[in-house]
C-alpha cells in the first residue's frame, strides 16, 4: 500500500485529517507544507473557468492542472477528481484511471457515488489504483443542491452507501453537506477515513475549496469560513498598481536595465 495512504488512515480516531484543494504549482507549493491531502477538484470548473457545472472539465484539463499541482508537492498525497464520464463503466473505467495514473504520477483517484458504481471502484482498486469515494451532494449526478441525511431513512441510505464503498475497497471518503448526526453515524461506521466538507466536526478530516476559504471565489456557504480576503488584498495591489503606471512611479530606476 502507498506509504503517504497507510499514514493517513493512521490517523483515524487520533488527529484530524487536513485537505485542501490546488489547481496549480503556486498554490500546492503552499499547502504542502500543512495538507495531509491535496484534491485536484473538478470544482475548477466553476471555480477557475466560470462553468456553472462541474461536467465541462474533460479529462486533458484535469492531467494540465495535476501536472502544475504535482510540480509543487513534495509530502501531501495527490488526488484527482476523475471527471464526469471518465468512469461509466468498468472498462473505461480502468483505462482512463491508469491513463491520469501514469501521465500524473498521482497517488489517487476521487469517484462521486451514484449509489451504483461500487464495482468500478473494486475494478480500480483490483488494478492497483486507490480510490477515494465521495457521497451526499455529488455535483456529477445531482442537479440541486440539498442538504443529506437529515431523516433516518436518508441516513441508514447513506451508511449502507459509505459501507458499500469502504468493501469496494476505497481508503477514505469524502461526506459532501451531510447533517452532523449522518456524518457522525457513518464516522463511527467505517473503518476508513472520512473527509467532511459541510458535514460537521464530526467526521475524521477536513477539505474545503482552497479558493473559497481564501476568499476569491465569490462563493461562499453557510459551510465555508473564510480564512483571508484575498479579493480585498488583490483589488487593492491592482489599484495601487494602476495609480502608479498613470502617474509614472513604476517602473523605478531600480526597475530598470541601464
Ligand atoms: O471538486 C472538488 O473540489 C471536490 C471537493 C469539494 C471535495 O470534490
Amino acid at each position: 500500500m502507498n506509504k503517504k495512504i497507510h499514514q493517513i488512515q493512521k490517523k483515524k480516531n487520533k488527529s484530524a485529517i487536513v485537505s485542501l484543494t490546488a489547481y496549480s504549482k503556486n498554490i500546492s507549493k503552499i499547502l504542502d507544507k500543512y495538507c495531509d491531502i491535496i484534491l485536484v477538484g473538478d470544482s475548477m470548473a466553476n471555480v477557475l473557468y466560470g462553468f456553472s457545472s462541474t461536467h465541462r472539465i474533460n479529462l486533458d484539463t484535469i492531467i494540465q492542472h495535476t501536472l502544475s499541482v504535482q510540480k509543487g508537492i513534495k509530502n501531501s498525497l495527490l488526488v484527482v477528481d476523475m471527471p464526469k464520464g471518465t468512469y461509466r463503466n468498468k472498462k473505461i473505467a480502468k483505462k482512463n484511471a491508469k491513463h491520469i495514473m501514469k501521465l500524473t504520477k498521482c497517488d489517487a483517484l476521487k469517484i462521486e457515488s451514484n449509489s451504483k458504481n461500487f464495482e468500478i471502484i473494486r475494478e480500480l482498486v483490483k488494478s492497483n489504483i486507490p480510490v477515494m469515494g465521495h457521497i451526499g451532494f455529488t455535483p456529477q449526478f445531482k442537479k440541486k443542491f440539498k442538504v443529506e441525511g437529515v431523516t433516518e431513512k436518508q441516513t441508514n441510505k447513506l451508511i449502507k452507501e459509505a459501507l458499500d464503498i469502504e468493501k469496494a475497497g476505497a481508503f477514505s471518503i469524502v461526506l459532501e453537506c451531510l447533517t452532523s448526526h449522518c456524518a457522525k453515524k457513518i464516522t463511527k461506521k467505517l473503518c476508513i477515513p472520512t473527509i467532511g466538507i459541510g458535514s460537521s466536526k464530526f467526521c475524521d478530516g477536513q477539505i474545503l475549496v482552497t479558493d473559497d476559504m481564501l476568499g476569491i471565489s465569490g462563493f461562499y456557504p453557510k459551510f465555508i469560513k473564510k480564512y483571508a480576503n484575498l479579493d480585498r488584498i488583490i483589488d487593492k495591489a491592482v489599484k495601487k498598481y494602476t495609480s502608479d503606471v498613470i502617474s509614472k512611479k513604476f517602473p523605478k530606476t531600480k526597475n530598470i536595465f541601464k
